[in-house]
């Protein structure tokens, strides 16, 4: 009698360590049978009752009775389980919900500005210009002094520049590009310099803390004024549209001499006056003009040689134009409404 049990006892203890290990319904199966199956290690006890000596057979029988019934009932709840996470082929496309609506991936964009700034290069190289970039934070040298901005311009005033501290400052355009290319290279050179700007000013609707610039310009032995003209026109025809009337009006800038902002007609009334151009009839996109000789001087080229030109312009603004976006700050709010827009 004592025999009997602790043998049923060890067969119940390994069936519950085989069932651990198992994880697939096949194997499971299969483990079922060797246990509970006609010639089953469980059943065989059931069937050798027969053999213990009649006074224990009811309390033996009972005994295996119970092991069966425990050993029956954690089969079929692991068989349940495995089954839920391993459906039939059949179930597994009886699942399938054919008449759901696939699932588009979010697609990401570059921002408005990146896409301008890339299309203002990519008409420049294909005039023949090369891409040059400088740094953010830069010198008082290289961002008024070797610009030839007198030391009481009213730009170097900490009401308008960052400063970092005395002599270093966030650029405040794009030109301290020139010089240092210049003094790095000889002409003849054609560059276009992208970049990051930074102006204290008061935030509005027009204006920015932050903004970015596109600087060109074009130094050799005999630049002239028509070759600026016919350069920016071209630009312009290609990035507004080849219909678009242009016109250059005298400006005054430290570093070019003589000096010019470039206007196209407006891109709202075609040059009749409304609101946008403020009845003008013209936008001014961009400053430009001829190098001045002292700027030569300061990168150590002899300004009776070369002339050059140069040229700035804002690509919010000219993002704004080509969109019809009345206000700056929205390219800094990173809403999604408006950024999946462009
Ligand atoms: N740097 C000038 C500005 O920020 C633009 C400019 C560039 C004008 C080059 C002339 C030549 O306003």
């Amino acid at each position: 009698m004592k025999k009997y049990q602790e043998d049923l006892e060890k067969a119940r203890k390994e069936v519950f360590e085989e069932l651990a290990k198992v994880d697939k319904i096949k194997n499971l199966e299969e483990l079922k049978i060797k246990y509970l199956g006609r010639k089953g290690i469980i059943t065989s006890f059931l069937k050798n009752l027969k053999e213990v000596p009649t006074e224990s057979r009811p309390t033996l029988g009972k005994l295996a009775n119970q092991v069966k019934d425990q050993v029956e009932a954690i089969f079929k709840k692991r068989i349940k389980e495995l089954k839920i996470r391993e459906p039939s082929e059949e179930k597994r496309i009886e699942l399938l919900d054919y008449t759901l609506p696939g699932r588009r991936g979010w697609q990401g964009k570059l921002h408005p500005i990146t896409q301008i700034s890339e299309k203002i290069i990519g008409i420049f190289y294909g005039m023949g210009f090369e891409v040059a970039k400088g740094p953010d934070v830069e010198t008082d040298y290289y961002n008024f002094g070797a610009l030839n901005f007198p030391k009481d311009h009213p730009a170097r005033d900490m009401q308008d520049t960052f400063y970092i501290h005395d002599d270093l400052l966030l650029r405040t355009h794009t030109s301290p590009v020139q010089i240092r290319v210049m003094e790095k290279r000889r002409p003849p050179l054609k560059i276009i310099a992208p970049g990051r700007c930074y102006r204290h000013e008061a935030i509005n609707a027009r204006s920015y803390c932050t903004f970015h610039q596109v600087e060109g310009f074009y130094v050799d032995t005999d630049v002239t004024f028509a070759d600026l003209k016919g350069v920016l026109s071209a630009f312009v025809w290609e990035l507004f549209g080849k219909e678009i009337a242009v016109r250059f009006r005298g400006s005054f800038f430290p570093f070019t001499e003589p000096s010019a902002e470039m206007d196209i007609a407006c891109v709202n009334c075609k040059g009749k006056g409304c609101g946008l151009c403020k009845y003008r009839g013209w936008l001014e996109i961009l400053g430009a003009g001829m190098i001045d000789p002292e700027v030569f001087k300061n990168v150590g080229y002899d300004p009776e040689v070369y002339t050059g030109y140069a040229f700035g312009m804002g690509v919010e603004r000219i993002t704004m134009l080509k969109y019809g976006i009345d206000d700056i700050r929205l390219f800094y709010e990173n809403d999604l409404r408006f950024l999946r827009q462009f």
